[in-house]
């Protein structure tokens, strides 16, 4: 009987134990969340007359989990009508530059509870096929949001390619547009790096990067290369200026994304009129994978996938020297036309 008994108590105690240790980690993840929102007001009068333009605290708290329900596929059409959910057009793009750290930068703004990422790259303005399908086409492409939160998406490839800024023109003539760079040496390279590791997944051989950025009939650097082509920025970006103002475009310095990356996200917030909301509790060092990863609350965060940090073959110095050489005029132009200088040599 007392056996019995004793039984009866431990388990009583046992559930109670389970219940208390869950709403503890229920409440800590939540603190966790709501500490980032906080405090909400002011929002700096830069987002607009209040009420126009500001985001519902409902709407913030529910964002992660609702949403990824809803980016799932698992949103009902009441679920959708009930919360005033809407599929909208970017209000910002990151154009490029492929390899700048695009990656990087889409998911660290999709920390700002008033962003909304485009998780896949839509490729709608620089593909004559999924253009033609039209704009709506595009807009079902983005994922669900408020309408007070803004849709960000990227696709590097609409930086090079010639008939993307008058097509984006087209569709929203003051978007905002982001640019993310890095030194441009450095960039071809890991472009190089992205395109040898997709032979080496085939089981092809490729050429050394060396054999490619050098021509080897004059010795000088291979402009016909599009890892060199596309780093020459002032060249494409002087294509998009015939469409856009200056001001219409914002510099990522994409080195210092990697190394520093929270001044480089607060320059963001504020051309994008956003109140700063990230902070540096969103973002730590890994030390394994050597780049800073994300923390949305205290018990979800991520690092980037393995294909983001790759390490790079070795390079002869005196190619590098040619093409540091080759690119240095197109850089001072770009810093000129920019205003944004960096310490490229
Ligand atoms: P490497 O692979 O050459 O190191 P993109 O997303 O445009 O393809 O850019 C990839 C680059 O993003 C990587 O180039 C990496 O250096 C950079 N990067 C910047 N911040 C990063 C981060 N937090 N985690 C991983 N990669 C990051």
């Amino acid at each position: 009987m007392l056996f019995k008994q004793q039984a009866l108590l431990r388990q009583k105690l046992f559930v109670l134990g389970s219940l208390a240790v869950g709403s503890l980690l229920y409440l800590v993840a939540r603190v966790g969340s709501l500490d980032r929102l906080q405090p909400l007001c002011p929002i700096d009068g830069r987002f607009g007359p209040r009420g126009q333009d500001e985001i519902p605290l409902r709407a913030l708290q529910f964002k992660r989990g609702l949403l990824h329900e809803f980016r799932k596929g698992n949103a009902t059409k009441e679920q959708i009508r009930l919360h005033n959910l809407v599929q909208q057009l970017p209000k910002a793009i990151i154009i490029g530059v492929r390899k700048g750290g695009t990656r990087a930068l889409l998911e660290m703004l999709n920390l700002h509870p008033a962003v909304v990422k485009a998780s896949q790259e839509i490729h709608f303005f620089d593909n004559d096929e999924n253009y033609a399908k039209g704009i709506e086409w595009y807009r079902k492409k983005m994922p669900f949001s408020y309408p007070h939160q803004i849709t960000i998406e990227k696709s590097p490839a609409y930086f090079i390619t010639e008939e993307v800024p008058e097509r984006i023109y087209k569709m929203n003539s003051s978007i905002k547009l982001l640019i993310i760079v890095r030194e441009p040496t450095t960039r071809a390279i890991s472009d190089y790096t992205q395109v040898l590791e997709g032979k080496e997944r085939k089981n092809k051989t490729y050429y050394k990067f060396e054999k490619l950025a050098i021509d080897p009939n004059t010795c000088e650097v291979n402009t016909k290369y599009k890892a060199v082509r596309t780093s020459i920025y002032t060249k494409h970006l002087e294509r998009w200026l015939k469409y856009f103002p200056i001001e219409q475009f914002h510099i990522v310095d994409g080195d210092r994304l990697i190394t520093e990356p929270l001044p480089e996200l607060q320059l963001v917030e504020k051309f994008l009129n956003l109140p700063p909301r990230i902070s540096q509790y969103n973002l730590y060092f890994n030390a394994t994978r050597g780049f800073y990863c994300l923390r949305f609350n205290i018990v979800f965060n991520k690092c980037l996938a393995g294909s983001k940090g790759r390490i790079h073959p070795e390079v002869d110095t005196s190619v590098i020297t040619k093409l540091r050489k080759f690119f240095h005029p197109f850089n001072q132009k770009f810093y000129q036309i920019t205003g944004r200088t960096f310490n490229w040599p």
